[in-house]
C-alpha cells in the first residue's frame, strides 16, 4: 500500500537530530523523530479542529447503538475517535495504530479518560491485524477512520479501508465517513507567481532559472510556507469535481490512470496554479454532514487551514513552447480548455495538465 504513516518504519530517535551539546527535553529523547515531527506539524492542529471532531461525533452518534455496536478504528492516533465511540456507548472498540509511540500515547489518553475497559489499542498496521486474534472485537459493526491527507486519498485511506472490508472484518459495510470527493479549480495569484518564477532585475536576465520551475508536482501550500487564504487570488474556474469515492464500495484502482475533461474559464487572467481541496461526507436522514478543505470553509478554521490546507500545482500548458513566460498561461473568460488528470497506480499522487483546445 502506497502510504506508510510517520513513525511506523523509522525508529530514529528525535535526539539524533541534534549535536550532543544541544538540550533535548528527556520526554523527547527516545521518541521517534519522525513522529515528533508529525505531531508538531499536524497532530495538534488536527485534534483542535473542533468542526472535524464534531463531524465525527455526529456520525458516530447516529450509527452507534449503545451496548450493541462494535467499532473498529484504523489509525487511532491520540485515540480521540475511539474514545468518542466509547463515550457514545459502543460495546467495544478496537483501536489500531501503526506507530508504536502513538499507540502508547493513545493507551495513556484512554486510561486517563477511563475507557480502557472498552477500548483495546493494537499497535500494528491495519493490514497486519487478523480477525482470529481479536474474537471479542471482530467482526465489528462500524469502521471509523481519519486517514485523509491534503489530498483525499494521499494517505491511502481507500486501500486500508478496502483491505478491512475484503477480509470481512465488518458485519455490514458501515464505513465512517462513507463518501469523499476531490475538487480542483484554477487561480490567478500574483503572490504564487512571485515565489515560483523570476523576471529580470535592472536589466539582468535571470530567466534561465525558470527552466527549473516545478510544474509537474502537486505540493501542499504549507510546504511553500503559506496558506492560500493568506494571499489574494482570483478564481478562474468553478470548482471541478475530479472524482468521488464511496469508501464502502470503491476499490483501489477505481480511478483511471489518465483522463481528460473540458473546463470553462469563468474569468480572464493569468492561470498561475491549480488548487485542490476535498470534502468527506455522509447522509443521515437525507441531511448532508460534511467536513471539507474548501478554502471558503477553512478560512475561519485556522487549525484546518494550517493542518490540511490545500494542495497546488503550478500551471504550464502542455506543449507550450514559451513555457516559462507568464503570458503563455493567459486564459480568457468563455474559453474552454482541456484538463488532463493523471493518477499514480496507488492513487497517492495526482498530476494535472492543461491543454489549449
Ligand atoms: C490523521 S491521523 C488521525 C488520528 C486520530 N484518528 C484522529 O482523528 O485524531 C492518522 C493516524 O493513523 C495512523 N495510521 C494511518 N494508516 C494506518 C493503518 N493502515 N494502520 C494503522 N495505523 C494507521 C497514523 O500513524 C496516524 O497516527
Amino acid at each position: 500500500i502506497g502510504h506508510t504513516p510517520a513513525g511506523v518504519l523509522s525508529k530514529k530517535c528525535f535526539s539524533r537530530k541534534f549535536e550532543k551539546h544541544f538540550y533535548v527535553p528527556p520526554r523527547l529523547r527516545d521518541a521517534s523523530g519522525e513522529l515528533v515531527d508529525s505531531v508538531n506539524d499536524w497532530h495538534f492542529a488536527m485534534i483542535n479542529d473542533e468542526n472535524r471532531n464534531e463531524f465525527y461525533f455526529q456520525l458516530l452518534q447516529h450509527y452507534i447503538i449503545p451496548e450493541k455496536t462494535k467499532v473498529i478504528e484504523i489509525g487511532a492516533g491520540s485515540g480521540i475517535l475511539s474514545m468518542m465511540a466509547a463515550s457514545l456507548g459502543a460495546k467495544s472498540v478496537l483501536a489500531i495504530e501503526g506507530s508504536l509511540d502513538m499507540a502508547r500515547l493513545a493507551r495513556i489518553n484512554i486510561q486517563k479518560s477511563n475507557f480502557a475497559y472498552k477500548i483495546k489499542v493494537v499497535n500494528a498496521m491495519s493490514t497486519d491485524v487478523q480477525i482470529k486474534d481479536y474474537p471479542d472485537f471482530l467482526p465489528a459493526d462500524v469502521l471509523v477512520s481519519e486517514m485523509f491527507g491534503t489530498l483525499l486519498l494521499g494517505e491511502s485511506a481507500l486501500d486500508y479501508i478496502s483491505d478491512i472490508l475484503s477480509r470481512r472484518m465488518l458485519t455490514q459495510n458501515v464505513v465512517l465517513p462513507r463518501f469523499g470527493a476531490q475538487y480542483a479549480f484554477l487561480i490567478d495569484c500574483p503572490h504564487v507567481e512571485s515565489i515560483s518564477s523570476v523576471h529580470s532585475y535592472r536589466g539582468i536576465d535571470l530567466s534561465a532559472i525558470n527552466d527549473l520551475r516545478d510544474t509537474a508536482s502537486v505540493v501542499f501550500t504549507k510546504q511553500y510556507g503559506f496558506r492560500l487564504n493568506s494571499v489574494p487570488f482570483k478564481m478562474l474556474s468553478k470548482p471541478i469535481r475530479i472524482f468521488e469515492v464511496d469508501f464502502a464500495k470503491d476499490r483501489p484502482g477505481f480511478l483511471p490512470l489518465i483522463s481528460t475533461r473540458e473546463v470553462v474559464i469563468q474569468e480572464s487572467g493569468s492561470c498561475s496554479a491549480i488548487v485542490l481541496f476535498w470534502s468527506a461526507y455522509e447522509y443521515i436522514e437525507e441531511k448532508r454532514f460534511q467536513m471539507s478543505t474548501n478554502p471558503e470553509e477553512t478560512l475561519h478554521n485556522f487549525c484546518r487551514d494550517m493542518q490540511w490546507g490545500q494542495a497546488i500545482q503550478l500551471v504550464e500548458f502542455e506543449g507550450a513552447i514559451a513555457s516559462s513566460s507568464s503570458l503563455s498561461s493567459h486564459v480568457n473568460a468563455g474559453e474552454i480548455i482541456e484538463m488532463v488528470q493523471r493518477v499514480s497506480h496507488d492513487s497517492v499522487l495526482l498530476q494535472f495538465g492543461l491543454r489549449r483546445l
